[in-house]
């Protein structure tokens, strides 16, 4: 491997900014990923010393770490692949996340028995190992920037191995309110908000999901917790004080608008009008996620054909919904439901000249691209999220304006709630009445209202972001 020489800005995350396939001829071929880690890092400036610390994820990413291939800045940890497994999709997707997006289906599950404890176990072992990669790593003094709930105990296991570092935490999804919290067994429920608070700063997307993760801090830990007039919240537990900071993610305009424009997507552009024609289009795109709840959106629409007849024929819903998480049998049937939903709207209302659900479920940045800028009407209906930066960027690329259809249960409600057309996740009735009001909604209020959407959701740049959190973690006393 090769050994990267000591930083003075660490970020740490499960997935990293590059990844690596093994072809068929065997050879290794690297991929970089974009987001807002990546360009918040490179914001920085290459003049000061950092490294990305994340695991390797696939036998791709093995092979390459094993050979020394991966860059100095990066360092890929090869965790026994038994041990990440049970970390990654037996404590972090399928406990964590359920946990946080409220996703659990109470009567039948969780059931936190014998190979939960040895999940459980895995996940300590696998933050161990990121906490002493990143004490070997780090200068003196040096910045830790620690993500997400994969992530929940390293700020605490790093702080005991090296006092003398500014350690930063950023939750990117939502936090569950304490009664839901305390789903989980009490001494994990302890050890996860303990984790966390060994940061100096623990950031969130929302205020909504600080006051949460303040509230379990009070409830399951015991901990002072100081709601300040100007908005400041800090915890204090074991003697030592975190202050919560709140950092609202935007998309970055600027380059989806110009990465819009290119000739791959002006092909899938064309292709996408040639096959919705002048009708208009309700446009989402997701992770095929359970929290995003496409299902309940194509019911929406299916209820929207049925009630609102004026439509048929005249509207397309183009949604795209791009693999995850694979390796869970959850999100294997969530595909599934999606594939037979949408085919059962095709099957009743679809004519031989229209075809009423445009549905892919595999990956295509530019013909996403190209979906935001033909979109009328954006669909973002999470039963919860710690952001969804789709709405954000659909807005921000759509050619003629779009309206907006939004959960309140998003992180993006907060700043576009104002703008958009705002649904409980759950009522498919009024998510169809939302999405028929944003069919018919008069064109130049369309148009109004998404550009204070797009203005909104750019404010906050992913550097930007990235630089306001670092520099709020070494302002800190
Ligand atoms: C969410 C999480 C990220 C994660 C992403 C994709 O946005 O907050 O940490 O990387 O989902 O999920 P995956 O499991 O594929 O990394």
């Amino acid at each position: 491997m090769v050994e990267a020489s000591p930083a003075r800005i660490l970020l740490a995350s499960n997935r990293g900014p590059v990844s690596y396939s093994i072809e068929d001829d065997g050879e290794l071929t690297a991929r970089r990923g974009g987001g807002g880690l990546v360009s918040g890092l490179s914001a920085i400036g290459e003049e000061v010393d950092s490294v990305w610390v994340c695991a390797a994820l696939s036998e791709g990413d093995r092979a390459a770490t094993r050979q020394g291939l991966t860059d100095p800045s990066v360092r890929m940890l090869d965790i026994d692949a038994g041990t990440f497994a049970r970390a990654y999709n037996g404590i972090a997707n399928s406990t964590l996340w359920f946990v946080h997006h409220l996703i659990f289906n109470t009567p039948t599950t969780p059931v936190f028995g014998a190979s939960f404890r040895r999940e459980w176990a895995s996940y300590q072992a696998y933050n161990r190992a990121f906490a002493e990669a990143l004490a070997e790593a780090a200068t003196p003094g040096a910045t830790v920037m620690v993500q997400d709930y994969h992530l929940s105990l390293t700020p605490r296991l790093l702080r005991e191995l090296r006092p003398d570092l500014r350690i930063g935490h950023f939750s990117h999804t939502p936090w569950a309110p304490p009664d839901y919290y305390r789903l989980l067994p009490d001494d994990v429920a302890a050890q996860v908000l303990a984790g966390i608070l060994g940061a100096d700063r623990a950031g969130f997307l929302t205020r909504r999901w600080a006051a949460a993760f303040a509230d379990c801090c009070e409830a399951v830990l015991g901990a002072a917790v100081d709601r300040r007039e100007d908005g400041t919240v800090t915890v204090t537990h074991a003697g030592r004080t975190t202050v919560l900071g709140v950092h609202a993610l935007g998309a970055d305009g600027d380059f989806l608008r110009e990465r819009a424009h290119r000739p791959d997507v002006d092909s899938r552009l064309a292709a996408l009008r040639e096959a919705v024609g002048d009708r208009r289009t309700i446009v989402r795109v997701d992770r095929t996620e359970l929290s995003k709840n496409i299902v309940r959106g194509l019911h929406a629409y299916e209820h929207l054909l049925r009630t609102r007849p004026e439509w048929l024929e005249r509207v397309v819903h183009i949604a795209f919904a791009y693999p995850s998480r694979h390796d869970l049998p959850e999100y294997r049937e969530y595909t599934a439901s999606v594939l037979r939903t949408a085919q059962e709207i095709n099957d009743e209302f679809g004519t031989p000249t229209w075809q009423p659900v445009i549905l892919h479920v595999n990956d295509d940045f530019p013909r996403s691209l190209a979906a935001y800028r033909l979109a009328d009407v954006a669909l973002v209906n999470p039963i919860r999220d710690g952001m969804n930066l789709v709405a954000k960027e659909i807005p921000a690329v759509s050619d003629a304006g779009c309206a907006l259809v939004l959960s309140r249960e998003a992180g993006a409600y907060e700043e576009l709630g104002e703008d958009a057309i705002t649904v409980n996740p759950y009522d498919v009735i009024a998510t169809a009445e939302a999405l028929h009001t944003g069919l018919s909604m008069d064109p130049e209020e369309r148009a109004d209202r998404c550009k204070r959407l797009a203005a909104a959701g750019t404010a906050l740049p992913p550097s930007a972001w990235f630089l306001e959190q670092y520099r709020a973690l070494e302002q800190q006393d």
